[in-house]
C-alpha cells in the first residue's frame, strides 16, 4: 500500500518541549524559526501540503462560510469531483465540509503556499456545499464512513486521481495524530524553536501512537534553531 499512496513528510515548527500549537508560535523569539520553516517548506519541493480543518481555517479561510441557500434543491452527481489538476495542491482534511473557500486556489503571498489548487477531503457533506465547491472550482474526494475519515484511502485516491507523489503534512496536532495512527507518516522535518510552549500547547501528534524513527540529518541553522529530519524505521 505504501508506494501506492503519496510519500508523507510531516513538516512542523516545534518548541523544545515538542509542542506545535499555542501562543509560543507568535512570540518574537520564535519568528526566526518560523522563517526557516517556510524556507524549508519550499526546499522540500513537494506536490502540495495537507492541513487539518482547524489549521486551514486559521491560515486561509478565516472562519468564512458561504450562504448555501442559492443551492437549495440543486442536483449534484454522486462521488468525487476533479475541478483541475495543476501539479500543486492544498489538501484540506475537512470531514464534514466546514471550510468556506472563496475560489479554487490558495491566494497567499508565500510562494510555498500560493496558487495551490484546493482539494477538500470529506467524509460527509451537505449537497449544497458540494454544489458550492463545484461552482468555485474546488475539487473534492470522499474517504471513510460513519463520520470517520479513512486517511490511507484518501491518500490512495489523491495519488490515483491527481497523480500526487509527495506531500507535506503541516498540522496541526490532531491531523498529524490521525496520520500517525494510520501509519501514514514516512518522514519528519522538525524546525525546533528555542522556546518552551505555553500550558495549552498541543503535542506534535495528538492521540498518537509510539513509532520509531531514525535520525537522517540534524542541522544547526544558527540563532539557536535546529532542523531535525527523521525517517520512519
Ligand atoms: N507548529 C506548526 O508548524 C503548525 C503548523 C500548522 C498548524 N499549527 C497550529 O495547529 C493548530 C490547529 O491544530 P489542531 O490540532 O487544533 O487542528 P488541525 O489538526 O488543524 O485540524 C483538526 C480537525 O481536522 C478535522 N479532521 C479531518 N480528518 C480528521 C481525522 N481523520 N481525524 C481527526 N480530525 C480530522 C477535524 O475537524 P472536524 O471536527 O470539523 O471534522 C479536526 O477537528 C493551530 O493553532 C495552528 O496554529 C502549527
Amino acid at each position: 500500500m505504501k508506494n501506492q499512496r503519496p510519500y508523507i513528510i510531516c513538516h512542523m515548527t516545534t518548541s523544545v518541549d515538542g509542542k506545535v500549537t499555542g501562543d509560543f508560535l507568535s512570540r518574537p523569539d520564535t519568528q526566526d524559526a518560523i522563517d526557516e520553516y517556510y524556507r524549508i517548506n519550499r526546499d522540500l519541493r513537494c506536490d502540495g501540503y495537507i492541513c487539518g480543518r482547524v489549521t486551514m481555517e486559521g491560515s486561509f479561510t478565516g472562519g468564512y462560510y458561504p450562504d448555501l441557500t442559492e443551492f437549495n434543491g440543486v442536483e449534484v452527481p454522486d462521488g468525487d469531483f476533479i475541478a483541475e489538476k495543476n501539479g500543486f495542491y492544498a489538501v484540506a482534511f475537512d470531514r464534514r465540509g466546514r471550510l468556506g473557500w472563496q475560489c479554487g486556489k490558495i491566494e497567499d503571498s508565500d510562494p510555498g503556499y500560493d496558487s495551490a489548487h484546493i482539494i477538500e477531503v470529506l467524509n460527509t457533506a451537505d449537497k449544497r456545499y458540494l454544489a458550492y465547491l463545484r461552482s468555485i472550482g474546488v475539487s473534492y474526494i470522499f474517504a471513510g464512513k460513519d463520520g470517520e475519515l479513512d486517511v490511507e484511502y484518501a491518500l490512495l485516491k489523491l495519488k490515483e486521481l491527481f497523480g500526487i507523489e509527495k506531500l507535506l503534512l503541516e498540522g496541526g496536532s490532531i491531523i498529524n495524530g490521525a496520520f500517525l495512527q494510520a501509519n501514514c507518516v514516512d518522514e519528519l522535518s522538525l524546525v525546533v524553536a528555542p522556546v518552551t510552549a505555553d500550558e495549552d500547547g498541543m503535542p506534535l501528534f495528538s492521540d498518537g501512537t509510539s513509532k520509531t524513527f531514525s535520525l537522517k540529518k540534524a542541522e544547526h541553522l544558527g540563532k539557536n534553531i535546529l532542523h531535525l529530519q527523521y525517517d520512519l524505521c
